[in-house]
């Protein structure tokens, strides 16, 4: 399949691709970076991780896009969309620790999301966290997230669920 890329004022989403495997390794080999991503992780996990990416587009029709900065070329993380089997579809995003607190990851969020409502046709766009995840809940308000449920997942944890709206045209 032909993975879209997505470009924002600062961003180029691009598809999985072995230009990313440096900021995945540094990312799941950082324990405190990776935490909420089941990390750290071996090398042979992140490669793995970086080809279920990858393979998500094809097996799925969606997945993740890497985050590549259009000043610096360098990627600094991904945001899209992921669905464990018997798991619901969300929204996710991780980023490298220097990468945070610019807005990065609420910029492709908004790129993700008009994307999923326009190109896709999607009737709702959801996301979740765990409860002690407070930057993914920030995120998820200044993208005006709304609560619609709590629910109980595969892994027997409960999570609330947050409906994303389309972000208003540009
Ligand atoms: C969740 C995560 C992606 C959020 O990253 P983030 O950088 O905080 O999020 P944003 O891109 O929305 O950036 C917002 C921050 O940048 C600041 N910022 C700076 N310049 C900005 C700009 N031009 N536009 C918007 N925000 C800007 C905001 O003030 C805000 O700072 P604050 O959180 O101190 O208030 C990040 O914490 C992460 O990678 N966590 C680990 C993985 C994870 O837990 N993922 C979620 C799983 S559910």
């Amino acid at each position: 399949m032909d993975i879209p890329r997505l470009r924002t004022k600062r961003l180029e989403l691009l598809a999985p691709s072995i230009c990313g495997l440096d900021a995945y390794q540094k990312f799941y080999s950082d324990p405190n970076a990776s935490l909420s991503y089941g990390g750290p992780i071996s090398n042979s996990q992140i490669w793995s991780r970086l080809k279920s990416d990858l393979g998500s587009w094809h097996l799925s029709g969606f997945g993740v896009w890497m985050i590549r900065v259009k000043d610096s070329r360098s990627i600094v993380g991904t945001c899209g969309f992921w669905q464990g089997l018997d798991w619901p579809r969300e929204l996710t995003w991780w980023l490298l620790p220097t990468a945070r607190g610019r807005g990065y990851a609420y910029e492709a969020s908004i790129a993700a999301i008009s994307h999923a409502y326009d190109n896709y046709l999607w009737h709702k766009v959801e996301t979740y966290m765990n409860d002690d995840n407070k930057s993914a809940k920030r995120l998820v308000e200044r993208l005006g997230g709304t609560r619609t449920r709590r629910a109980r997942f595969p892994d027997g944890e409960f999570r609330d669920m947050y409906h994303l709206p389309r972000p208003p045209l540009s």
